[in-house]
């Protein structure tokens, strides 16, 4: 009954039931978290996207919002028999000024990137994973990205959005919301929410400038030294991304990529720095006397960043990652790594990440420690909690840590309050972020 409404809106096309059509959206793109689903609904405009969630609100349907499919906690996927909605086919994008864009929830950052560059502006979130991620799935889980030292995470990029509410409301300008209207309040807790007070219909984008001069350094720092070079890159005007890795990670880029590895230590730090003039003297000045391979043109900063954005790939390559996406102190780095290995004696740890969670040189990193093999998801989070960091950050908390959501989030009180507002049945993500019963 309610399978023939939603096609009767949306068209025999797009509400999926078969099971071969299914398949890629009941598992994410790791292949560790998998459900199943009546149907995957992919509407085609805004208003089919209302109508569609009208009829899943009138018959108390759960439903999961889905973009590109490359969350990394299950955020996703219905892993309890919850309608899909995907956002893929809402992927319009429209140059506002050469300071905003407007895009659907579906746009992939690589097309909204594109629409940045074309009026000479940068979008201020980048990630490997920009040919599929979209833009409604990286304001869910608020993603940060490489260049968030400089730009800042989603919520920093967003100027407004249109949503949908549960009932199959649309709401076409947060911003221009009444105090007296369920949403009002909303726009500023809409990245990281993760779906579950509102589905993103499209949103208004700050695109950032993009200076013409660019010097890349892939550092060999030792342990020991690690802190202050972040700390003197971090405060460079210029600075534009600070990424870290260690030798197993380079020597899993190279091999994917098929190179050498340029140089390998404790850690390695990419950093790029940006600047109307030339910031390269800058950035040789803080490198000093650490071995480095600089690069003062965009080509060969590219090589370097093969090197950062390969990791990815190559640790599946290995097998299905326990992915831990963490925000720790900087001065607990050093112990990340052997106090995983020490909790995950049959596993092999990856480590890289962020050298900084947030704009202008926030002291915290955010790492992305994967491991390959058995490993007690617990044991990691509890070393992660121990060193005084958070077990979530820039993938979100998704169905995979909403058991410890309280502690890595904090005022869930004030999520709760919101979802209560917004959508008392719990129809839309219901298995994600908060913790408790669905
Ligand atoms: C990254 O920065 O590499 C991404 O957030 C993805 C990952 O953790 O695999
Ligand atoms: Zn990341």
């Amino acid at each position: 009954m309610l399978l023939n409404e939603i096609i009767a809106v949306v068209g025999l096309d797009h509400c999926l039931t078969d099971p071969d059509l299914r398949a890629s959206y009941e598992v994410d793109w790791t292949g560790r978290y998998r459900g199943t689903s009546p149907a995957v609904v992919r509407p085609g405009s805004v208003e089919e996207l209302a109508a569609v969630l009208a009829l899943c609100h009138g018959a108390g349907q759960p439903v999961v919002v889905q973009g590109g499919n490359t969350g990394m906690v299950g955020g996703g996927v219905p892993l309890a028999k919850e309608l899909v909605i995907s956002v893929a086919r809402l992927g319009n994008v429209q140059v506002v000024s050469d300071a905003s864009v407007r895009a659907g929830a579906g746009t992939t950052l690589t097309r909204l990137q594109e629409a940045a560059a074309s009026v000479g502006g940068k979008f201020g979130v980048d990630t490997a994973a920009r040919d599929s991620a979209t833009i409604g799935g990286m304001i869910a889980t608020n993603a940060g990205g490489m260049n968030v030292v400089r730009f800042g995470p989603m919520g920093d990029q967003l100027l407004d959005a249109g949503i949908v509410l549960a009932d199959g409301s649309y709401v076409p300008s947060l911003r221009q919301t009444r105090p007296d209207h369920p949403a009002f309040g909303l726009i500023d807790h809409l990245a990281g929410s993760e779906g579950i007070l509102a589905v993103v219909a499209h949103a208004d984008l700050v695109i950032g400038t993009d200076p013409p001069q660019v010097a890349v350094a892939l550092i060999e720092v030792a342990a020991e030294r690690l802190q202050a070079l972040i700390g003197a890159v971090g405060d460079l005007s210029s600075v534009y991304a600070v990424e870290l890795f260690g030798a197993p990670e380079v020597e899993l880029a190279a091999d994917g990529i098929g190179r050498s590895p340029p140089l390998s230590a404790d850690w390695l730090a990419l950093v790029e720095c940006r600047s109307d003039e030339d910031p390269a003297g800058s950035l040789g000045e803080v490198v000093g006397d650490l071995p480095a391979v600089v690069a003062t043109n965009q080509s060969v900063g590219e090589e370097l960043w093969l090197f950062r954005e390969a990791l990815t790939e190559g640790v599946s390559r290995l097998g299905i990652p326990h992915k831990f996406d963490v925000r720790v102190p900087h001065d607990v780095l050093n112990d990340v790594r052997p106090r995983v290995e020490a909790a995950a004696p049959e596993g092999r740890v990856f480590v890289w990440g962020h050298a900084f969670s947030n704009r202008y040189g926030h002291p915290t990193a955010n790492l992305h420690v994967n491991v390959i093999g058995t490993v007690d998801d617990e044991a990691v989070f509890d070393v992660i909690e121990d060193l005084g960091g958070s077990i979530a950050a820039e993938h979100g908390i998704g169905t995979a840590k909403r058991h410890r959501a309280d502690r890595a989030r904090g005022n869930l009180a004030q999520l709760r309050e919101l979802k209560g507002r917004l959508d008392p049945q719990r129809i839309l993500n219901p298995n994600v972020l908060l913790p408790g019963p669905s």
